[in-house]
């Protein structure tokens, strides 16, 4: 995202730049550039409305990250900007895809994405924060069967990585 702004904005100022360069002298009076002229205003205005656009995008999609960050706090009392280290610590990226974390890509259990729409965790709890973290901190005791293990993450750790997961 960042980048295609970025080259909007080249685009833009490439743009303005041609616009704003003086043009050749009209040879005879029947010569003008209005041709080149408008052409060139014509680029520059596009260029300037799909930048406006790019960047109306971009800011409606900080705004719902800020909200759900906001949301996901107050649901489990954590901390995600903690998450990230503590995933990798723990071992959760060893076994999980986590998209946003480096070096995330275990294929034992399901990848952890946009926890925040799953009915269950683990199809065996419902989906609520303190079910959440009660999964993370002790999942045997949810689900005996379940192949994810005690990893010896905190309670207030894994409310931090809930956090995160449900902010996502
Ligand atoms: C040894 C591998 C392993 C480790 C380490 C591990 N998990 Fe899991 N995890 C699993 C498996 C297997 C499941 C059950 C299958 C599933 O639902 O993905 C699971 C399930 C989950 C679920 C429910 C996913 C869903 O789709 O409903 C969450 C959330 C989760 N793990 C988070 C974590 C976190 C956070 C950590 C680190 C503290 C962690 N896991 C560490 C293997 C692991």
């Amino acid at each position: 995202m960042r980048g295609r702004i970025l080259l909007l904005g080249g685009l833009l100022l490439t743009a303005l730049s041609i616009w704003h360069r003086p043009l050749p002298v009209a040879t005879s009076k029947r010569q003008t550039p209005t041709g080149a002229f408008s052409t060139l205003s014509l680029i520059a205005a596009c260029a300037a409305i799909v930048l406006a656009a790019v960047l109306w995008l971009a800011t409606q999609q900080w705004r719902e990250a800020s909200e759900r960050e906001v949301a996901a706090r107050a649901m489990t009392g954590g901390d995600p900007t903690r998450a990230a280290t503590l995933m990798t610590r723990y071992g959760c990226a060893g076994c999980h895809a986590i998209p946003g974390i480096p070096g995330a890509d275990g294929q034992v259990g399901s990848p952890l994405t946009e926890m925040r729409k799953r009915v269950f965790i683990a199809g065996v709890l419902p989906n609520t924060a303190s079910n959440l973290i009660d999964w993370i901190v002790q999942p045997e005791a949810r689900d005996p069967h379940s192949a994810m293990p005690i990893t010896g993450i905190t309670r207030a750790e894994a409310r931090d990585v809930a956090a995160w997961l449900y902010s996502r």
